[in-house]
């Protein structure tokens, strides 16, 4: 047991070059799935694994994000005039209360390992979670939720993980465990885009993971990996030499909106899920088809 996950780092500075030229102007993270971004999903999620301390790693361009999570007294005026009570509940439902928001900037896209360690100081020395925002992890019992619950029982360092497409480890992350038994493994080590042939197992890192706060003094002397990047993988392979890390295998769906078709998915896949929009959905992509 090793304290409990207050806070949670959602890095969103990077280029997001897959979902050019949208992204030029809008962060990508901002860009909706049916009529709420990607982040409003990720934030509901971190607060239903009882995260209460929420920082943004953000870059150049995105005040958008900064501005989406403040209230915005014309427009709530408005509907509060016009008596448009659902569409006001609508908009404040993401607002967090005053304080439970941190926004650090990434002065440079220096790479994933990089944006984490710009919130040392605003964690301190507690366990943390760790969400990647492009990843939008639809199930049951929140996937983050599920790494936290791993966490009590456990302690240490989890990594959410889940099985790659058929022949597509080496594009990963993957993840080599001690011994395969149940959902919760207890890892070995984790190679990132391991050769065709060579893949310690199928089992990606796909976007969630909790960690102990002695990442920080090893991400600070991490020098550049994978892509010229400065890589939370490296870093935890560090950390793995001193402390034990698991492979949660959540239970739940994956959609890469970092992605076109990923993001063209999750518009999908979400509105078919919504009551209210579920049979005019169907009925529009029926006839598309
Ligand atoms: P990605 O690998 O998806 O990179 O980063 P990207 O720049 O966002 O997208 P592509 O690949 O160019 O299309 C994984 C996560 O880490 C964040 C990204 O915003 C994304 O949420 N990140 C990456 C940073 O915050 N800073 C960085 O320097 C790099």
């Amino acid at each position: 047991m090793s304290g409990r996950v207050r806070k949670a780092v959602l890095p969103v500075a990077g280029l997001g070059t897959r979902v050019l030229p949208g992204a030029k102007t809008t962060p990508k993270n901002m860009l909706n799935v049916v009529d709420r971004p990607i982040l409003s999903y990720i934030v509901e999620e971190a607060r239903a694994a009882g995260v209460e301390h929420i920082v943004f790693i953000v870059g150049r361009g995105q005040g958008a994000i900064e501005d989406y999570f403040d209230s915005s007294p014309e427009i709530e005026g408005a509907l509060e005039a016009k008596g448009k009570a659902e569409i006001l509940a609508d908009v404040r439902r993401d607002l967090p209360k005053p304080g439970q928001m941190s926004f650090v900037r990434q002065m440079a896209p220096l790479g994933l390992g990089h944006a984490v360690w710009c919130a040392r100081d605003i964690i301190g020395d507690e366990p943390f979670a760790v969400m990647l925002p492009d990843m939008l992890m639809a199930a049951d019992t929140p996937a983050l939720a599920q790494a936290v619950a791993a966490h009590d029982r456990v302690g240490g360092n989890i990594v959410v993980v889940e099985p790659a497409p058929e022949g597509e480890a080496h594009k990963y992350g993957i993840v080599d465990l001690e011994s395969q038994d149940g959902r919760l493994n207890k890892m070995r080590g984790m190679v990132e885009k391991p050769a065709p042939g060579t893949e310690p197992s199928n089992l990606f890192i796909s976007g969630r993971y909790v960690l102990q706060p002695d990442i920080f003094p090893l991400l600070e002397k991490q020098g550049k990996g994978a892509g010229g990047e400065i890589q939370l993988t490296d870093a935890m392979a560090e950390l793995m030499k001193i402390q034990s890390f698991h492979a949660l295998e959540y239970e739940g769906v994956t959609y890469d909106c970092g992605d076109k078709i990923g993001l063209l998915r999750a518009n999908v896949a979400f509105a078919l899920r919504r009551p209210d929009l579920a049979d005019s959905a169907r009925r529009a992509i029926t006839e598309l088809l």
